[in-house]
């Protein structure tokens, strides 16, 4: 079954799952203090610099661990309408941060200080959620990718007020693929807070980063991370997908060929009369809409998903092991079906 439904739905890149195989050797200490993990510590220091690390089983984990980190009941996660923290995660954030979420509207997925700035009215009213962290996607939920100028306004604003910057980067491969920069001008040295560093949406079986930068947000994490069901006793097996994950940047080699199918995917369909793309195509993600009549006889052959069903909206997503003939009997299929 091809599909352009997820960089969820595709498998496990093989030199991950020979990683895999070739950690189950031998005995290792448990919960972290295995020798792997330790070496895989030491790479994200050599990208990020000064970073504690933390490992999840999943993106919902490490958000939830990172906004424990930074926020109390009283205080709020500013974030946008479409965030995964907000609309895929059950809910989970809030339950576990106690706190709540201040979903905004943006455009393109992306929040700016002018969109947030009202927000600060509330600073110091009792009758109010205090706002703590600014919570952004990178890259978004749209598909779109924030500039560094973009993160590194973001981070300013929220410093100059008291707040934190939080990363989501479920997909950061596939924003720094696209911004042609080091991981660390990506993140640290924009005013990166916190962040999840994604590994399941890039090729690996299961497993994210929590990338702690800020220090004042690093003392109680280990308890948060045991007390959320995140610290995985045998976690060489994470470490060791990541370590095989930064082995000459297959992160960013993987990233850099889901995002340039995603680029071709959108060089084709502009030809086609009828589809209308309808954000910026920075990652590895295309949205669309297409002739009504034309939607269900494609997903007959491909599986994608609805994004906005009131507007006909649909998302089509590329993956590491997307090929360009996979791109191309898509398409071919795609004018087939727009002109029944
Ligand atoms: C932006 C974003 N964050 C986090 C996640 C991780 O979610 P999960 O808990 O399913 O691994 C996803 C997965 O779709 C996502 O798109």
């Amino acid at each position: 079954m091809k599909s352009f439904a997820s960089d969820n739905y595709s498998g496990v890149h093989p030199a991950i799952m020979d990683a895999i195989i070739r950690a189950n050797a031998d005995h290792q200490i448990s919960y972290g203090d295995d020798e792997i993990t330790a070496e895989m510590n030491q790479i994200f220091r050599d990208n990020f610099g000064d970073v504690e690390v933390l490992y999840s089983f999943n993106g919902t984990g490490a958000n939830i661990v990172s906004l424990k980190c930074a926020v109390l009941p009283f205080q709020s996660v500013i974030c946008t309408e479409t965030a995964h923290i907000h609309v895929d995660e059950c809910g989970a954030p809030t339950q576990n941060i106690g706190s709540t979420l201040v979903p905004l509207k943006t455009p393109d997925g992306k929040l700016t200080p002018d969109i947030i700035e009202h927000q600060l009215s509330f600073i110091g009213n009792v009758h109010h959620v205090q706002p703590k962290v600014i919570s952004v996607s990178q890259s978004t939920e749209l598909g779109t990718v924030y500039s560094l100028e973009e993160l590194t306004a973001l981070a300013d604003f929220a410093h100059k007020y008291d707040m934190f910057l939080h990363v989501d980067g479920a997909r950061i491969s596939n924003a720094v693929a696209n911004l042609g920069c080091t991981l660390k001008e990506a993140t640290v040295d924009c005013g990166v807070d916190i962040m999840s560093f994604g590994g399941t949406k890039n090729g690996m079986m299961m497993g994210e980063a929590i990338l702690i930068f800020n220090k004042k947000l690093r003392k109680h994490a280990p308890y948060y991370h045991k007390q959320t069901g995140q610290l995985f006793s045998k976690n060489r097996f994470i470490a060791a997908q990541f370590k095989a994950l930064f082995t000459n940047d297959l992160w960013k080699k993987m990233a850099a060929h889901s995002n340039k199918m995603a680029q071709l995917l959108k060089a084709e369909i502009s030809k086609i009369e009828g589809v209308t793309i309808t954000q910026e195509v920075q990652a590895n993600a295309v949205f669309v809409i297409i002739p009504k009549h034309a939607v269900e006889p494609l997903r007959n052959t491909y599986r994608f998903y609805d994004w906005n069903v009131e507007i006909g909206e649909l998302r089509w997503m590329c993956t590491f092991d997307t090929t360009e003939e996979d791109v191309k009997g898509f398409v071919e299929k795609l004018k087939d079906v727009i002109n029944i």
